[in-house]
């Protein structure tokens, strides 16, 4: 695909940007890790900033977001752009012994794979039930639906769609009477039928995030790549980590509070005692900021 200038401007709005920057401190000559580059709303205003691109890297394992990069950084200087899972890359640039002194990883889904119903993401229109990332390897959410055991499926539901033990069953159980599934809207009409509506909450959205989380091995990325990060940071540097829903944010506060808890061992210490959240003027214009959390720690 080829972009123009407006597409590159305008395909995902980055959130909590102004707060990344504030307490990333991004300086000129720093080196930059972006684990989760994808339209680089984060990276271009950092790399602006820091003007140090050889030594920096922007990961991502969405194709379609490696492609952007490509073209966004062809001309003049360009960071390395590495399409993978970012445990891979982690793991690959600390055996490699690179260090850098700022570090992102902003988690989740970008706007175009949100906003495209071919990625499967979203129900607000019919797609296939995809939700790869990586759209090039690995079983889809259509796979775990259509084939899932109904062990597999309620675990799922319970473990990343947070819902109780017994509608996780129930949920599990009348997906796997009424598949096979072939789009995302009749997934989420078959499921509307089961699940109480809360407020304005489609009854759906916890299933597709279980759902899009199994199919990427979400949490399982993050917790691999977490202790991997004090070792690919300068003394002195930063990672800044924005999450949207508790069983990430969870996962990145206990691990800041343990790393940070070591006393004279401890290799982070921890800049935003209480994470840091959108203020009203963002939440008006970018919707997906709402459930964003931002916490930074500096290399000790
Ligand atoms: C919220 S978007 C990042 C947006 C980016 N900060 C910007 O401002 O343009 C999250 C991106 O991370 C990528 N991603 C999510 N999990 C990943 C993983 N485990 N490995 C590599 N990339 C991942 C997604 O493909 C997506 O492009």
């Amino acid at each position: 695909m080829v972009y123009n200038n407006t597409q590159m401007k305008t395909l995902h709005n980055p959130v909590l940007l102004s707060e990344v920057l504030a307490n990333l401190a991004p300086q000129l000559g720093e080196t930059y890790l972006d684990l989760t580059a994808g339209y680089a709303g984060h990276a271009s205003r950092i790399l602006a900033i820091t003007q140090n691109y050889k030594s920096s890297c922007l990961v991502d394992r969405d194709i379609n977001s490696i492609n952007f990069l490509r073209a966004k950084y062809q001309d003049g200087e360009a960071p390395e752009i590495i399409h993978e899972n970012f445990c891979g890359a982690a793991f690959s640039l600390y055996t490699c012994g690179r260090t850098f002194d700022l570090i992102l990883a902003d988690f989740g889904v970008s706007s175009p794979q949100l906003d495209n119903p071919e990625r499967g993401f979203s129900f607000q229109t019919s797609g296939p039930l995809d939700m790869r990332m990586d759209s090039s390897k690995g079983e889809t959410a259509g796979d775990l639906v259509n084939h899932g055991s109904l062990a597999r499926l309620a675990d799922i539901l319970k473990n990343y769609g947070e819902l109780s033990p017994n509608l996780s069953r129930k949920v599990a159980l009348a997906i796997i009477k009424a598949r096979p599934f072939e789009d995302t809207v009749s997934l989420a009409e078959a499921v509307a039928k089961i699940l109480p509506r809360r407020g304005r909450i489609h009854p759906a959205t916890r299933v597709f995030q279980a759902l899009r989380i199994a199919v990427n091995d979400e949490l399982g990325e993050i917790e691999r790549t977490l202790p991997l990060l004090p070792d690919l940071l300068n003394p002195g540097g930063r990672v800044a980590i924005i999450t949207f829903h508790s069983l990430e944010d969870r996962l990145v506060k206990n691990y800041f509070k343990d790393v940070s808890s070591d006393g004279e061992e401890s290799k982070l210490e921890i800049l935003t005692k209480h994470p840091i959240t959108a203020g009203s003027l963002e939440l008006g214009i970018n919707p997906r900021a709402r459930s964003a959390k931002l916490r930074v720690a500096k290399r000790v």
